[in-house]
């Protein structure tokens, strides 16, 4: 390197051809198409401003860019459709949606999305390669003079390797276009090659970025078994305890506490407002007050076992399934009558119990549940209520029961279809002993389903079935409307109506 040096140092100063400075834009113009015409091709312009015209007048061809970007375009769309097609339509075939494996619609934006990305990424290099970038020194700017460009200056450079250059008549082709001055440029002969503090850094910088590399290769391929380095600590080993450990604070060492006797968890009230329940529990408790105290002692048999001590998992069987247990003295006496659940009944099996407590440890009799119902809506029932009634029964009941409620949905036209034997149709609510079941005792069967139809306790949110409630009795009522209920403006309408028939 350093003999390279020396020698660029010793040779001739190379000549990097002539540049030519005007004071305006019109003497430039002039000067290039004069160059132009000449027969010069190696030449540029450099101006403070975009001059018009100038292209033309050095005769530069328009860019390929444009030719380049559109070749880029059309690479980007083959290659996402063939992509596309490969993985869908030959190695993976697999349904989506029911679209044939090559569907073109469905190709669309990612084909779309490969071609701008392409060109774009295409557009950005290709301008870059085209103009020579990026150029680390440049020798015109060793001219002093030249450093004006950027100011009020024009400047015509004819390049040294054009094929026709020649000193002498260059120099003189451009003097005849009268400059404010005519300069020739030295190449430059600084050294080619980076600084050495440069190298350093950049190598430094390589090594830098193999340490992760290390790390990851050295966790992925070692056995090391210490835990890996923890570099935030955050609040990750901080004093505390989990559901199932142990403690030596409380004397039973259990960490998860039992619930304070007496005490009513928040949002636990659920166990006590018919708005959750659809019947009245106080009622429920002076009107049986043996099976209350078999459900209290199931529920402390209950307490006695954490595992089974959270009330609200679904899975969880309610009390009155320990209470079948043959084992528990409570509950051998009388099983099927007071506390009997969904094993004790096996006529009329009750659905898994609805994430509601309270609907959980409600006593279900063989032919269904017997409760003080509630007859009164526990919220206020208007327009927009019945209206969400309505949406919801579209979405959870009609497939079913139908959308007038006659037990003719779509899910029962297709078991008839199938001829299944074991397919209970879905009760009317047209029925009348639906239309006189009470509303608490529909808002416990969309709760907790019945026979075949599951419970929707854990789907709708109380005020919803609620709401569906208040559908049904819409919908009972379209079918038993008296003069009454027609506004008293209308009911002439009717009469003559009637009359008409
Ligand atoms: C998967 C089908 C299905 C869906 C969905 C369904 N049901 Fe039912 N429903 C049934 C069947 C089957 C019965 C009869 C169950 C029985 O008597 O054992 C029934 C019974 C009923 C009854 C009568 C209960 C009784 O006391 O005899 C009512 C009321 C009712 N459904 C309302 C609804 C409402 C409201 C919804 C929407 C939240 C709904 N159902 C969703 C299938 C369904």
């Amino acid at each position: 390197m350093s003999e390279k040096k020396s020698q660029a140092a010793t040779a001739k100063p190379k000549s990097f051809g002539w540049i030519a400075e005007y004071v305006d834009e019109h003497s430039l113009l002039t000067a290039s198409r004069k160059v132009r015409d000449s027969g010069y091709t190696k030449t540029d312009a450099y101006t403070p401003f975009p001059v018009h015209g100038i292209d033309e007048a050095l005769g530069i061809k328009p860019t390929i860019l444009p030719f380049i970007v559109l070749g880029a375009g059309f690479t980007g769309l083959f290659t996402a459709l063939v992509l596309q097609y490969w993985t869908n339509a030959y190695d993976y075939k697999y349904i989506i949606s029911g679209k044939p494996f090559a569907s073109w619609p469905a190709n669309i934006p990612v084909a779309f999305e490969l071609t701008i990305l392409f060109s774009a990424f295409t557009t950005f290099l290709g301008m870059w390669a085209l103009n020579g970038l990026p150029k680390l020194s440049n020798p015109l700017f060793n001219s002093e003079r030249f450093d004006r460009v950027t100011n009020d200056r024009f400047f015509l450079h004819v390049d040294s390797r054009d094929k026709y250059f020649n000193r002498e008549s260059v120099k003189d082709l451009l003097a005849g276009t009268k400059p404010e001055s005519l300069e020739e440029v030295i190449e430059d002969s600084s050294p080619t090659t980076l600084p050495s503090v440069i190298w350093l850094g950049l190598g430094f910088l390589f090594c830098a970025s193999l340490v992760p590399v290390a790390v990851v290769l050295n966790m992925r391929a070692g056995n090391d078994e210490n835990p890996r380095w923890h570099v935030f600590f955050d609040m990750d080993f901080q004093p505390k305890k989990k559901a199932q450990q142990t403690t030596t604070i409380f004397a039973d060492a259990r960490i998860a506490r039992p619930q304070v006797p007496g005490t009513v968890a928040r949002g636990s009230l659920v166990n006590e407002d018919p708005f959750y329940l659809g019947y009245d529990p106080t009622k429920q408790a002076s009107l049986n007050a043996t099976s209350n105290v078999r459900l209290v002692s199931a529920a402390d048999d209950k307490a006695e076992k954490p595992a089974d001590a959270s009330p609200d998992t679904p899975s969880d069987k309610t009390g009155s399934v320990d209470a079948a247990k043959p084992t528990e003295p409570a509950n051998v006496v009388e099983p099927a009558k007071d506390i009997p659940a969904a094993n004790a009944a096996p006529a009329s099996p009750v659905p898994a119990p609805s994430a509601t407590p309270a609907a959980a440890a409600a006593p279900v009799a063989a032919g269904g549940p017997n409760l003080p119902w509630i007859s009164e809506f526990p919220l206020e029932v208007d327009a927009s209520l019945i209206a969400l009634g309505k949406t919801k029964f579209e979405i959870y009941c009609s497939v079913c029961h139908g959308y007038a409620g006659d037990g003719d949905g779509l899910v029962h036209r297709r078991a008839e279809q199938l001829q299944q034997g074991y397919w209970l149709p879905p009760t009317s609510v047209h029925d009348p002993r639906i239309q006189e079941q009470p509303i608490g005792n529909i808002f416990y069967t969309i709760s907790n389903g019945k026979g075949k139809m599951a419970g929707y306790g854990t789907v709708l949110s109380p005020k919803e079935r609620w709401a569906i409630v208040s559908y049904v009795r819409a919908l009972q009522r379209s079918r038993n409307a008296q003069i009454d209920d027609v506004p008293v403006e209308l009911r002439a309408k009717i009469e003559e109506a009637k009359k008409a028939e």
